[in-house]
Parts: structure tokens; sequence; C-alpha cells
């Protein structure tokens, strides 16, 4: 289970819906410095007790990530395009954006940090129909290939990119559609449906559980509305070594 151990966390997208609750959750018991693009949201992340760190996905060098990722035991990638920008500009944030992350991981003197990177639930070979899908997932999938041809293909070939990757841990969690429900705490987490939403919430409850569980380091792991506690459908999908990945 998770030790609470004081660790330096790193948010990339920190004035994002998720990054912001999660620095909420980890400030009480975790230092946490959230890199964000717009000097205006000083304040704003300040309020969540993390340090305010100015640095863009699009704009600055991968050197300077790499320093912002000096000495911290975990970064966690909860950044996006969302959709404002068109297709090119999702492929500058969450896909190029996620490669300048990973190669100022590799590039950090001494120990490398740990990478959570929120990805989305089927993200995939578009080739490849996992086993588990039921005809909802299938048809969902389809919508989401239609609908957002990008997201799919960006957030896909980084997860693919980063899966390659051998020098430094990383755990891949893929929600579902995320909404701004209040969280309930429960959660089904692993190979799942994808039919289901989650609330934000609950999302950064579990990146916030996710930072003291090194041993999911390997595993991609979906996150949508369930029936078991957080922590709980957590810990089964870690120990059981589940992952969603299908390259
Ligand atoms: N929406 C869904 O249903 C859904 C489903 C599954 C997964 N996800 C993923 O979940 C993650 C978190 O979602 P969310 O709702 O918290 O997203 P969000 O509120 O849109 O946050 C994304 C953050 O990324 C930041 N960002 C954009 N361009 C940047 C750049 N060049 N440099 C640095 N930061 C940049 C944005 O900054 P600004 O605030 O300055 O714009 C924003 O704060 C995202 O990766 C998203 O793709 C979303």
């Amino acid at each position: 289970m998770s030790s609470q151990i004081p660790k330096k966390v790193v948010i990339v997208g920190g004035h994002g819906h998720v990054a912001l609750r999660l620095a909420r959750l980890l400030t009480p018991t975790h230092v946490v410095h959230s890199i964000h693009r717009s000097p205006e949201h000083t304040d704003e992340i300040a309020a969540t007790r993390a340090v305010p760190y100015v640095l863009s996905l699009e704009d600055s060098p991968v050197e300077a990530f790499s320093v912002a990722f000096e000495d911290s035991d975990v970064v966690v990638f909860s950044a996006g395009a969302g959709g404002k920008g068109g297709a090119e500009r999702t492929k500058k944030v969450d896909y190029e954006g996620a490669l300048k992350v990973f190669e100022a991981i590799e590039g950090v003197k001494g120990k490398k940090p740990r990478l959570i990177l929120v990805s989305a639930v089927d993200s995939r070979n578009p080739d490849i129909v996992p086993d588990h899908y039921n005809e909802e997932d299938k048809a969902r999938s389809a919508k989401y290939r239609e609908s957002i041809p990008a997201y799919v293909k960006w957030k896909y070939e980084a997860d693919k990119n980063l899966v390659a990757r051998t020098s430094f841990e990383w755990t891949i969690l893929r929600p579902g559609g995320l909404t701004h429900e209040p969280g309930v705490g429960k959660a089904d987490i692993g190979k799942t449906h994808i039919t289901e939403s989650i609330s934000r919430d609950d999302v950064a409850a579990t990146l916030a559980l996710l930072v003291d569980r090194p041993d999911a380091a390997g595993l991609a792991l979906d996150l949508v509305g369930g029936e078991t506690p957080i922590a709980e459908a957590l810990d089964a999908a870690i120990k059981d070594r589940v992952t969603a990945w299908i390259g």
C-alpha cells in the first residue's frame, strides 16, 4: 500500500481542472510545483499552496523542463489543448508537449523522476479492438474516433512513445469522459468498459494515490465510474499487474 513519505511532485498543465484539484490534495503532505503557461494564473495556483512555475509546452525548451524537474520524485502530466486551436494545436500540446516532457525527464541529471501521464480510455492501436469490449464500448470507441480524431490519434502516439521508453519509470492513467460532478470516491480501474464517465475530483484523487504507488510503474490503467472505493480498486489493479495498453 501507499507510504506517505513527503515527495516533490511537479504537475505539468498546473492550471487545468484536474491539476488544480490534485495540487489541493497533495500540498498538505507533499511539496508541489505547478507548471503553467500563463503568468496570469500564478495567484490561482499559489492558492492551492503549490509553487507556481511558468513554462509553456509549446514555447519553452526541453532543457527548461529538465531544470524544473530536478530533485523531483514524480512528474504528473495533466496538460492538454482541450480542443482549442484545432488539430495542429492538439498535436503540439498533447503529443509534442508530452514528448518534450519525456525528453526533459531523460535530461534530468541524477535520479530521474517517475512520470504519471494522464491519457484517455480507448487510447490504442486502431487496428486491434480489445477483447473485453462489448457492443456499447465498440460504439463509443467509433464515436470518439469520428468526433475527435486528432485527440484520439495524438494521445495514442504519445502513449506509444512513452511505453517504448525504459530510462525512467512511468504509469499511464486513462480516464473516461470527465465531468464536473462532485467526486464519489468510487471507480472502476484497470482494464474497463469505456462508456462510464468519471468526475475530475475522482481523477485527482486517483492521481494523488498514484503519487505514492511506485509499484504502478509500467501499467496503463483505465479509470471510469464504478462502485469500488478508489484506493481498493487501484490497489487490486496494481497488485494484479492489470494493464489496458494495446500497442
Ligand atoms: N475532457 C475529457 O473528457 C477527458 C477525458 C479523458 C482524459 N482527458 C485528459 O485529462 C487531462 C486533464 O483534463 P482537464 O479537464 O484538467 O483539462 P484542462 O482543464 O483543459 O487542463 C489542461 C491544461 O493544459 C494547459 N496547457 C495547454 N497548453 C499548454 C502549454 N502550451 N503549456 C503548458 N500548459 C498548457 C492548459 O493551460 P491553460 O489553463 O492556460 O489553458 C490547461 O490548464 C488532459 O490531459 C485531458 O486530455 C480529458
